[in-house]
Formats: C-alpha cells, structure tokens, sequence
C-alpha cells in the first residue's frame, strides 16, 4: 500500500470525484477525513467504506467557500487524526449562464468555493506542515477549463485557471518545507455536477464526440493519479498538471 501511515483531508468527498479520491486513498492506506457542504447522507456513506477498509475517518461539515469554515476543517481534520499529511482540494461548482446573464451572487459563489476555499485550505495545511516540519502534499483536482475555453461558464474557468496559478506559485513558494503542490485536470467525468447534461442525449453526443477515448471518465480514473500523486512515487513532482479527460483538450482532427 502506497499511503500507509498518511493522513488524507479530502474536500468535498461526499459525491462524485471527491468521494472516489477518499475511497482510494483509504485502500492505499491513509486514515482519511471526509468533507461535505450540505449532502451529510453522503460523507457517511464515505467513511463507512472507509471504515470497513479498517482505516480511521471522521466527516466534517464545512462550507468551503467561507474561510471560516475552510480553517475550521482543516483544524478539525487535524484534531481527528493526530495531523494532516495530504490535502486535496477538490470541492467546486459550476454555474451554466452567460456572461450578460450571470448574477453577481453566482459568481461570487463559484469562485468562494472553487478557488478562495482551495487558497485558504491551503494556507492552513501549509502553517501546521510548517509547524511539524514534516513536509506535505496538496493535490487540487482543477479541470481541463484550466486551459480551456468553456463559453457560458466563464467564472468556473476563471476559478480553475486561478488554481492553476495557485499551484505554480504555491510549488515554487512551499518547497523550503517540503511541501509539493500538483494538479489534476479532469475532462468530462461521470459525476453529480454532469447530471443534466448526461441525462440528455442532445448533449452527450457531441460531448462524446470530442472526447478521443469516445467515453466519460469515472471518478476512479481521477483518484488512481491523486493517490500517486500522494505517494512516495511522486518526490520528485511539483508544479505539474497532470490532465485526465481521455484525450479531450488537445483533441484535434482534419478530414
Ligand atoms: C466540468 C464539466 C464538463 C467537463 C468537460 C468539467 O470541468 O465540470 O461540466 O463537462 O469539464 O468540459
């Protein structure tokens, strides 16, 4: 087991993405603290999978997108294990409207959540590795809208481009510590936030059609690259992005 003896702070790990990245790194081995903003019904759901790989795990309630409640669950996952050696940002939302359209309380959500509550999570984690000098791994799960236009979703990439730069600077600024800070770039995954859209065959299709691998990722295609990115196997990584989506960003074709 790669993570045997790490202990693992998951954002918004009650569904989708965040929740197959906890199950993942508990079967490497970490005891992991699972994070949920309103979906409780799912954090538990999570660490009762934890629990029966006989990991330690707790859930705790947090809004991300307040920075309150951000240094509160990075404090309270340290109070439930002891410490925290790998924090994944992962929680975010997104909201469909236009740029003419979109109200000024959406976007202010998506980018509280998506991006501040990555920052200040981060800054939390950073101040207790420094306080036990022991290091660390932040993983924020970005997007292929790292780099790629998404029209109609513009403070969304706004917020994953920003994790982008976090990450640089963060890789280059916390490597004194021993602190190594990635990002993982998902494409179009089968989760929640998908629902509408992959309900709906007018949609998928020509999603699917841009996709080379002709499929949606799962969650588990994501968490397999996190938990090596948590791991021994990765030292020597930081500042990278690494894109999971099957091909997609860099699709291109002539006929
Ligand atoms: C978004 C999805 C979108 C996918 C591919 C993800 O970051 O959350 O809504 O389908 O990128 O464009």
């Amino acid at each position: 087991m790669k993570l045997s003896g790490k202990n693992a702070l998951v954002t918004g790990s009650d569904q989708g993405i965040g929740q197959g990245i906890a199950l993942r790194l508990a079967q490497e081995g970490a005891d992991v603290v699972v994070n949920y903003r309103k979906n409780q019904e799912g954090a538990d759901a999570t660490c009762e999978q934890i629990r029966q790989m006989g990991r330690r795990t707790a859930a705790v309630q947090a809004d991300v997108g307040v920075t309150a409640d951000a240094r509160r669950l990075v404090e309270e996952a340290i109070a439930a294990l002891g410490s925290l050696d790998i924090l994944v940002n992962n929680a975010g939302i997104e909201k469909n409207a236009s740029f003419v359209d979109i109200t000024e309380e959406d976007y202010h959500a998506v980018i509280a959540v998506t991006m501040s509550g990555a920052f200040f999570c981060t800054q939390s984690f950073a101040r207790h590795r420094q306080d036990v000098k022991g290091g660390g791994r932040v993983i924020n799960i970005s997007s292929v809208h790292e780099e790629l236009p998404f029209p109609h979703f513009t403070p969304y990439c706004m917020a994953k481009g920003g994790l982008k730069m976090m990450m640089r600077n963060l890789a280059i600024e916390l490597a004194p510590l021993g602190i190594t800070v990635n990002n993982v770039a998902p494409g179009a995954i089968e989760t929640p936030i998908n629902k509408k859209l992959l309900s709906d065959p007018k949609l998928l299709e020509p999603l699917l059609a841009n996709i080379p691998l002709r499929r949606l990722g799962q969650p588990s295609d994501v968490a397999g690259v996190t938990a090596f990115l948590a791991s021994a196997d990765a030292d020597y990584i930081t500042a990278a992005t690494i894109v999971v989506d099957g091909g997609l960003l860099w699709n291109y074709s002539e006929q």
